[in-house]
């Protein structure tokens, strides 16, 4: 028996969506989607008005996805000047530095529009266009909001590197994107660390096939000592400072490329996930208001980096569609330590706080005590994003962090959705801790069973989605067969989300965590392949093979089990070594937790490893191996279990 936690009286009052207007709308949504969303694209300012709203298809035969395909806008515009006129001098964005007796400031609608006019400009004289490629790995400070909008009103498209990857894996972006230009920083500080960016960046064009990259922009952050190799790096400030501050925007379609963003699969290398103009930024908008309830006066605050897809859609593009403050956080949730949260929620007096699952366990560590000694009387709505949420973590951020009074919206979403699909309308329905609860308009889950038949009313199986959403990503960049292989060759007419769940009689999701060979660490996607092909780079590396364990804070940590060339030996040096070697490959998130030798792997008699043995092995759970028998030398398990149990 789950608890049901009703929408409090006097938020249902005030709500953007009640029951009433999802009773009434969500159908409509489902079954005349032109007539829905031609009447929410108005919300958007158009240079040209669509006429053509949805033209979808998920079959092999006829495969497209396409919304508002007529429609011309540019999404800066969409973020700035239209909201110069009435909002001008409010704060579009609030920064708070990693330092926390650093100093906060401020930048108001008319500031940012100049901003981002000024680098436009810049970008324009360097030569770049509408269609080019920009990487911009930068931390989370203003310029990174700034190099995003930026991009957009060229018509650039903008290609995000979290800066917690290495160089190598900056190449790898390059390499696939063929980008002209990197917007950097000296240096990144996050919990009070210096991360080298440019020294990265610099790593990264040393690789092979980076040559498309001409220029290099570098915003002085830190002071940090870095080189500047002319004439391809140029400081920011020398080439943004005396530009003029208007910029006529570039007229985009709808369905022209927005940006790329590189996420991880269930094979080695990560896809270039695109997203376009219209659908998207209609999207995050709209969902943005729903889900968040947002008003006007609105203090918003999701924690997330600009670098994954949450910080796009949720501190960028959403937010400032809507003309919202959105709070922009350099630093880490626990850092100096777990009371950080909720001082910069009283000292900006934040109304809405969205986080990952994994920072909430991480705080909630820590008990109420450093919660406590903060006021956080300005909360009024709390959300989640990015894995499943613990019933525990749920109601400890419930009633400690929100006292009580703040519903919860548990957010299921992909970078591959481009905005929230399952969610509580937080006006709208009772929430139960651990529940996505219900799809958004125009959203149609399914859920399947491993033949692909759809199942009706209470069931448990693989996640679907039945038809297109405007924020739907388009392909996989410059490889539109791996689009369609990866998400619509399962089951055949519907988009296989790679998660799996549970809906139950209330018609309530329940979402049961990835099916595919992607782990989820602290919220972030790595595929176990993409760990394995790192390992088996290593001249001493014969076999490896990657899975996930639950892990109290993390959700899922790294396991990895390691076979050695013959003749190497298993000694504590290489063990550091390997796993250094991983970090500096792919970048610390993707940093084997557990590194466990294998003298030989489980495999069946044709040569294929058992990762389902693998994954039981790794939980701890040697009672629950399952069949076996098609094991080619039982042995082996049995060898693995010794070795966890000595590790
Ligand atoms: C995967 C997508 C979407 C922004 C952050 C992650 C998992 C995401 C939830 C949730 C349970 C969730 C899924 C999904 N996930 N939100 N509320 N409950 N699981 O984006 O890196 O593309 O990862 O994150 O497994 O497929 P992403």
């Amino acid at each position: 028996m789950t608890d049901l936690y009703p929408v409090p009286a006097d938020f249902a009052a005030r709500a953007n969506v009640t029951a009433a207007d999802y009773e009434r709308d969500y159908p409509e949504s489902i079954r005349n989607p032109d007539a829905f969303w031609g009447r929410i694209a108005g919300r958007l300012e158009w240079m040209k008005a669509p006429t053509r709203i949805r033209e979808a298809s998920f079959d092999r035969e006829d495969f497209h996805i396409r919304w508002f395909a007529d429609g011309e806008l540019n999404a800066s515009v969409n973020c700035l000047d239209r909201h110069l006129a009435t909002r001008g001098n409010k704060a579009a964005l609030v920064f708070e530095p990693d330092d926390p007796s650093g100093e906060a400031t401020h930048v108001s609608y008319r500031e940012l529009h100049a901003r981002v006019c000024r680098l436009a400009n810049a970008l324009r004289n360097l030569g770049i266009g509408k269609g080019d490629r920009v990487i911009v790995y930068l931390p989370m400070i203003v310029e990174a909001v700034v190099a995003m909008l930026a991009c957009a009103r060229i018509g650039a498209v903008h290609t995000v590197v979290f800066g917690g990857f290495s160089a190598n894996s900056i190449a790898e972006r390059i390499r696939d994107s063929g980008a002209k230009l990197v917007i950097t920083a000296d240096e990144g500080v996050r919990g009070g660390r210096r991360v080298p960016l440019k020294d990265n960046v610099d790593a990264a064009l040393k690789l092979p096939g980076t040559n498309s990259v001409a220029t290099v922009l570098v915003v002085r952050h830190t002071g940090g000592a870095i080189d500047m190799q002319q004439p391809r790096d140029r400081w920011y400030h020398a080439v943004v400072d005396g530009q003029p501050d208007t910029c006529e925007p570039e007229r985009m379609n709808a369905e022209d490329p927005l940006f790329i963003l590189y996420t991880s699969g269930s094979t080695g290398k990560p896809k270039g996930v695109l997203h376009t103009t219209g659908g998207y930024l209609l999207y995050a908008a709209y969902t943005h208001e729903c889900v968040f309830d947002l008003k006007e006066d609105d203090v918003y605050w999701c924690t997330a980096d600009v670098g994954w897809v949450t910080g796009h859609s949720y501190v960028v593009y959403g937010p400032l569609a809507n003309g919202a403050t959105s709070l922009v956080f350099e630093g880490i949730p626990t850092w100096p330590d777990a009371s950080r949260p909720w001082q910069v929620v009283d000292r900006h007096q934040v109304t809405i706080f969205y986080t990952a699952p994994t920072a909430i366990r991480a705080l909630m560590r820590e008990g109420s005590g450093p919660v406590e000694k903060t006021s956080r009387k300005s909360l009024r709505l709390l959300g989640t994003v990015g894995e499943p949420i613990n019933p525990e973590a749920w109601r400890w951020y419930h009633e400690v962090v929100g006292g009580g009074r703040c519903p919860v919206v548990d957010t299921w979403w992909q970078t591959e959705t481009g905005g929230i699909l399952v969610s509580p309308l937080p006006g709208a329905w009772p929430a139960k801790p651990g529940s996505a609860t219900r799809p958004f308009f125009g959203v149609q889950p399914g859920i399947v069973d491993a033949e692909g038949k759809l199942l009706e009313g209470e069931a448990e199986g693989n996640l679907v989605l039945l038809d297109s959403w405007p924020g739907q990503m388009r392909t996989v960049y410059g490889d539109d067969k791996r689009f369609f292989d990866t998400y619509f060759a399962a089951y055949p007419g519907m988009y296989f989300t790679g998660d799996g769940a549970r809906r139950d009689a209330d018609g309530y999701y329940w979402i049961t965590g990835r099916v595919d060979d992607v782990i989820n660490v602290s919220g972030h996607r790595i595929g176990t392949a993409e760990v394995e092909s790192a390992l088996v780079l290593h001249p001493k590396v014969a076999e490896a093979a990657v899975v996930g364990f639950p892990h109290e804070v993390k959700g899922q940590g790294i396991h990895a089990f390691v076979t050695l060339v013959a003749g190497e030996t298993e000694t504590e040096e290489l063990h550091r070594e390997l796993v250094a070697h991983v970090r500096s490959h792919i970048g610390p998130l993707a940093t084997p937790d557990i590194l466990q030798w294998a003298p030989a792997l489980p495999k069946t008699r044709s040569g294929k490893i058992m990762r389902r043995i693998l994954r039981k092995i790794a939980e701890g759970a040697p009672d629950q191996l399952g069949d076996t028998s098609t094991l080619a030398d039982p042995g082996v398990v049995e060898g693995l279990l010794a070795g966890r149990r000595n590790r």
